[in-house]
């Protein structure tokens, strides 16, 4: 059975696919149930509050099936709060939480149990268990959620997680401590995709990575989300990703999200903290690279030649 033979409501269509009874776990169908909704997540009245101190208040946000929504704000905004709320590691003071129209807040227990699993998550700072191999990062939560598969196929299913994140083979093998910063990025991006989610989740995925290691990052998550459909909740303070990869881009301010949109609609806005950080000199030097990237695709036209040599001399003068 394909993800396509399934009902607009998101519900499978009766019957176990090939070979699931063989795992001896009934709720292995829930890993073929898709969500055809349009909202996969949606927060609605959010209030999140430590004591005194307000971070989220009446806070509301739709995020698209299909779409990279970046999600940026100052630090200490509340934008891991806000990503730790929608995967039920923070339990809001207010607020309705839908994840794939399921409600979260305050629904059956079971029904987040029947979710989870159908979401990743790279976590700032990546959490990777450091006694346990790249491998066997990416093992555990196939063991929480499925037990019943034989240890040879979550070897393969862990091995192929960590080639589609870009990491070499023997990268499987290796422990965290042995891994560079941007292949530890990835490795964790291997545990977030263990599970063949619909949603992903990047808490700062690029941050600590030089550029060229954060431009291929953004290129294997926009191939990620592309290939296999994903819907990406990205949070970043990453200029470059949000112009090169982001569908729309939700803004944290205020306690609130101040706005959703795509970048151009946004540096339209007249709020302080939106034209500082768009309109500012790394905003605006993050758009003359993006400029320059389009311009060198057609270095065949004279007047493109110009328009990088006149770009670039600018980009020189600014530096
Ligand atoms: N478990 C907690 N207990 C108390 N305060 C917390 C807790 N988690 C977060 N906070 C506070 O909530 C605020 C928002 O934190 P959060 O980590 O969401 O910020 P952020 O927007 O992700 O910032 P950054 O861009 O630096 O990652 C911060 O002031 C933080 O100190
Ligand atoms: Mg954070």
């Amino acid at each position: 059975m394909t993800p396509d033979e399934h009902t607009d409501e998101g519900k499978p269509i009766e019957g176990a696919p090939d070979g699931a009874e063989a795992f001896g776990d009934p709720d292995i169908n829930r890993h073929y149930e898709r969500y055809r909704g349009e909202y996969p997540i949606v927060v609605e009245g959010l209030t999140n509050s430590f004591g005194e101190q307000v971070i989220h208040q009446d806070l509301s946000l739709k995020v698209r099936r299909g779409e990279i929504l970046g999600v940026v704000g100052g630090s200490g905004t509340g934008k891991s709060v806000l990503m730790r709320s929608i995967i039920g590691l923070q339990t809001p003071d207010e607020g309705h939480i839908e994840v794939f129209g399921r409600s979260l807040t305050d629904g059956d227990p079971e029904e987040v149990v029947g979710v989870r699993n159908r979401w990743g998550v790279l976590f700032q700072g990546g959490a990777l268990f450091s006694t346990l191999t790249v491998g066997e990062n990416v093992e555990v939560p196939l063991k929480q959620f499925y037990p019943g598969i034989e240890s040879a196929l979550m070897h393969e299913i862990a091995r192929y997680k960590v080639m589609l994140s870009g990491l070499p083979e023997e990268a499987v093998s290796k422990y965290p401590s042995e891994l560079s910063g941007g292949m530890k990025k990835r490795a964790g991006l291997a545990r977030a995709l263990a599970l063949d989610p619909e949603l992903l989740f990047l808490d700062e995925p690029t941050a600590g990575l030089d550029p060229i290691g954060a431009a291929a990052f953004d290129r294997l998550t926009k191939e990620l989300q592309a290939t296999l459909g994903l819907t990406v909740f990205l949070i970043t303070h990453d200029l470059d990703t949000l112009h090169e990869i982001c569908d729309r881009v939700a803004v944290l301010a205020d306690h609130k999200v101040i706005a959703v949109d795509t970048v151009p609609n946004l540096m339209k806005l007249d709020h302080p903290w939106i034209q500082e950080y768009f309109n500012g000199p790394r905003g605006r030097a993050a758009l003359t690279a993006q400029a320059l990237d389009e311009l060198r695709k057609h270095m065949d036209k004279p007047v493109a030649v110009n328009a990088i040599k006149a770009l670039d001399n600018d980009a020189g003068r600014k530096a």
